[in-house]
């Protein structure tokens, strides 16, 4: 493997997700994989769980690891061709990228959408430059378009968490929020969701107020409700997560009716499994009682990432 950015680049999500949970089961078998080899974590944007997560990942497998917080502290980078840098930008991403894929074997790299151009954001044009002037590897450490990390981890949360019989009934359910948010978390979870489904491992719906539809290449299979109740009725796992409007790019719509996830709602669902990636806004986003309760998985989620890291940095290693 030389990218993950996406879905698309796992050819058997259901063994990918094994390969994950016997990581898990036995963290130190590969230790020395990634002896002499180093990992390198661009930061453009601000990070908790996937900066430590990734990292540990790293030292698990043998490997040394050097974290860039490019945002803070490195030169203020220019992306086109064709310009004249006699402005704000000091270094180009040509030679930037190319820099940095010296001194690393596998690169990751975090950065956000700006939420102003949606056919800039969509385009992908910072990731894809950074991809193809590194000469590395590159794990995508949440793009502008997807979270691919933070989607296998939850995948490898359902399958490690599902004991019932037949196939788990998982909604992706707005929240409220102050602030507009990007689409990639939610991207992303809809479009290893519908993989999912297609290999029956999940039963996928989206519950959102209207004017929240997502992009449809990422949402293809998945069933789409505008009423959270309705969609809550049965659900095993309920995936709480805001995101601004794709259609009318970046702005906060207004919502009619009660969207927060409560213990009231959860009552509807079958006792269902309750997740987000985290940073979670409590009791705007979702309910502490509901945080504080059985019924959380965000820990165990999170805990999972490490897992999720480790087996992609095996994979590119091997
Ligand atoms: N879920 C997630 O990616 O967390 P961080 O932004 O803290 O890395």
């Amino acid at each position: 493997m030389k990218l993950f950015s996406s879905v698309h680049d796992v050819t058997d999500i259901k063994q990918f997700v094994q390969d994950a949970l016997d990581l898990k089961s036995d963290p130190h078998a590969h230790a020395a994989l990634g002896k002499n080899k180093t990992l390198g974590l661009v930061f453009m944007n601000p990070s908790l769980r996937t900066r430590l997560s990734t990292q540990k990942a790293a030292l698990n497998l043998g490997m040394s690891v050097i974290v860039m917080n490019m945002d803070k502290e490195g030169w203020a980078l220019e992306t086109q061709d064709g310009v004249i840098m006699n402005g704000t930008t000091v270094e180009h991403i040509r030679e930037a990228a190319a820099v940095m894929g010296q001194y690393c074997d596998i690169l990751g790299l975090r950065s956000f959408p700006k939420l102003q151009s949606r056919d800039e954001d969509y385009s992908e044009d910072f990731f894809n430059k950074f991809v193809q002037f590194c000469g590395v590897p590159v794990i995508s450490l949440e793009s502008a378009t997807r979270h691919p990390l933070q989607s296998f981890t939850d995948l490898i949360t359902i399958r490690e968490t599902w004991k019932g019989a037949g196939t788990p009934k998982v909604v992706l359910a707005w929240a409220p929020h102050v602030k507009a948010l990007p689409q990639a978390v939610p991207n992303s979870f809809a479009e290893w969701m519908s993989k999912a489904q297609a290999e029956g491992m999940v039963d996928f719906t989206i519950a959102q107020p209207e004017g929240y539809e997502l992009d449809e290449q990422f949402t293809g299979g998945a069933k789409l409700v505008y009423d959270l109740d309705a969609a809550l009725r049965g659900a095993d796992y309920v995936y709480v997560k805001n995101w601004s409007s794709y259609k009318d790019y970046g702005k906060v719509l207004p919502a009619s009716g009660n969207w927060m996830l409560t213990n009231e709602k959860l009552r509807l669902t079958n006792n269902a499994g309750v997740m987000h990636c985290l940073p979670v806004r409590r009791d705007l986003e979702l309910a502490s009682e509901i945080l504080d309760g059985p019924n959380s998985l965000v820990i165990r989620e999170a805990g999972n990432r490490l897992w999720a890291a480790q087996a992609i940095l095996k994979k590119m290693l091997s």
